[in-house]
């Protein structure tokens, strides 16, 4: 049996960590052992960073460091916890990985070249699937300003939350093979039964 190496993406307010905690307990419950995970944070050393990166009282960070940032986040999770827990036979689902860094760092920040900087940090290991909620940015921000204070990067202005959805979805449009995007504007449970079919039909291709 090969592991599956989920990443789930898209914009402030999606849902992701209520969808990653859904298909995780989907995923046991067919008997499969599925570690859930984020980043930036998924490591001591991640949340240090995560810290640094998004706390709106840290100092500023230029674009080409935030972006170095996510990636030292990125790497250092890749090698202590992504990489042995998939050799191990364990599904990963990871709120946030690559996309992340095109679209909010690519797209948002205007650093198209952000591209190579996350492919070395990972040594280009890619999802078998991401799973990208798709919403629009008024409606996310006003979900995530409701649910706490807001950190750095949802502060940012509604235009860069805009770039950061369309880049979301080309990336998507460029390997429809390994995206599944879903319209996060409808309830938990609808989102959820195409979350688990998405991934039920991976699952069928790798318990073969
Ligand atoms: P996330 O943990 O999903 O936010 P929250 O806990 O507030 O729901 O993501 C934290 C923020 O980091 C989010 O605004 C997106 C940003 N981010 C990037 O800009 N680039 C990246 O590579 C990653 C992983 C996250």
């Amino acid at each position: 049996m090969t592991a599956l190496f989920v990443a789930f993406e898209g914009g402030e307010g999606v849902g992701k960590s209520t969808q990653i905690e859904r298909a995780a307990a989907w995923l046991r419950t067919r008997g499969r052992d599925v570690l859930e995970t984020r980043e930036p944070g998924g490591t001591p050393l991640g949340r240090e960073l995560r810290r640094l990166v998004l706390d709106p009282d840290s100092h500023h960070v230029t674009p080409r460091a935030e972006a170095l940032l996510y990636a030292a986040d990125r790497a250092h999770h890749v090698d202590t916890v992504i990489r042995p827990a998939l050799a191990a036979g364990r599904d990963v689902l990871t709120d946030r990985y690559v996309d992340s860094t095109l679209a909010y760092q690519g797209a948002g920040r205007g650093l198209p070249d952000a591209r190579v900087v996350t492919t070395w940090a990972t040594g280009g290991l890619l999802p078998d699937l991401t799973v990208l909620l798709d919403l629009d940015p008024r409606v996310g921000l006003a979900r995530a300003g409701a649910r706490s204070s807001f950190d750095r990067l949802e502060a940012a202005a509604l235009d860069f939350h805009e770039e950061v959805r369309a880049a979301f979805l080309a990336l998507a449009a460029e390997a429809p093979e390994r995206y599944v995007v879903l319209d996060a504007h409808r309830s938990s449970d609808a989102i959820a039964a195409e979350v688990a079919e998405a991934i039920g039909t991976r699952l069928f291709d790798v318990e073969r």
